[in-house]
């Protein structure tokens, strides 16, 4: 059995992994993939479109991301089912980087850096987190972890996915027809979907300017945005617009539309912008490939693969 790993830069530590775990493994690292056909299992991240095309005997994708739509991309790929990185890990990273962010906005902290700059000692107005709205925009495995844990924290959490929903202790819209209403009595949105046909550049200038103009208590100056999910999601220019026109108050962003985010992108020097590097919940290689190899098995033993996705769908 051989098995394929592309991973862009971390390739060389998934194959070191993998070769520890299970040392008579077959591990190859793409370009040098000797014969195609030998190859059974690919590991991917962000695959050269094409190259999955050329394993004849391919029988199962496994995603080094939670997030597939750089597998989905590739134009040749070959009708073999596509497994998702699911892990406790991961998820945590997300949950502690979307509590992060949504304490620094309602907190208020971008003033507060900015008051430090100028060495200000002055209050600024904080409504309590059961007065601060949270709208999250997937409800998924991270939405819904994410969801859990604002809540605990007192955030009234709200939440909007692509079929109807009951989660506790929480307000669940789904579908186009909802979408207005979830946003209406948003004050932080909270953006966790994946990047499919449907939902590329759906936070653009007119969904923001759906968001609530000030939050309930009349202590938030304007609505927030938190994006984690894909830079595609997002028109990285409305929301520049929108900030310039204060219709968007403040940010983080960890995903842009085109990554690296570009040195020219007025983002990097907004007063009340946070950016991150694509880093909101980094994946560990060592368990990305314990994942990898546990789907690997349960796939040559005939046993149910975990978090197969859904192509029709895109995730
Ligand atoms: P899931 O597949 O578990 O959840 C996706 C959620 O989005 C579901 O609730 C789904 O609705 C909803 N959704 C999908 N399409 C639509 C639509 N058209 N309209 C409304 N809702 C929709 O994904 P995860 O929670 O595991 O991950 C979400 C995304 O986070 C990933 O796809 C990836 O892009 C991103 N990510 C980013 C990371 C980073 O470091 N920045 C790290 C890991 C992931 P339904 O429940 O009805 O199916
Ligand atoms: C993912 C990511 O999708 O890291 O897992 O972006």
């Amino acid at each position: 059995m051989a098995f394929l790993i592309v991973a862009s830069a971390r390739a060389n530590l998934f194959a070191a992994e993998a070769r520890a775990l299970k040392p008579e493994l077959d591990v190859r690292i793409a370009p040098e993939l000797g014969c195609g056909a030998d190859i059974d299992y690919a590991l991917v991240w962000n695959p050269p479109h094409g190259l999955l095309r050329t394993l004849p005997n391919l029988k199962l994708i496994v995603s080094v991301g939670a997030g597939v739509d750089g597998i989905l991309s590739d134009p040749g790929l070959p009708d073999v089912p596509i497994a998702r990185y699911v892990d406790p890990d991961l998820t945590q990273r997300m949950v502690e980087y979307v509590v992060l962010h949504v304490l620094y906005h309602h907190r208020r902290m971008s003033e507060f850096r900015e008051l430090q700059g100028l060495r200000r000692w002055e209050y600024l107005a904080e409504p309590a987190a059961h007065e601060v709205r949270v709208g999250i925009m997937g409800l998924g495995v991270l939405g819904a972890a994410a969801s859990k844990l604002l809540g605990a924290l007192g955030y009234q959490v709200r939440g909007w996915s692509r079929s109807p929903k009951r989660l506790e202790g929480m307000a669940c819209f789904a579908g186009t027809a909802e979408l207005e209403a979830f946003l209406a009595a948003t004050d932080i949105l909270v953006v966790l979907l994946p990047l499919t046909p449907e939902t590329r550049g759906i936070i653009n200038r007119r969904l923001l300017r759906g968001l609530a103009r000030q939050g309930r208590a009349g202590l938030l100056p304007g609505p927030v945005l938190i994006n984690a999910g894909r830079g595609g999601l997002q028109v990285d220019a409305d929301i520049v617009a929108a900030l310039a026109a204060t219709e968007l108050y403040a940010a983080s962003l960890d995903v842009f539309e085109t990554e690296p985010l570009p040195q020219a992108s007025p983002l990097w020097s907004h007063p009340r912008v946070v950016i991150t590097p694509h880093n909101a919940a980094e994946s560990v290689p060592a368990a990305i490939v314990r994942y990898a190899l546990e789907q690997v098995r349960k796939h040559a033993r005939g046993e149910p693969v975990a978090n197969l996705i859904d192509r029709q769908k895109g995730y």
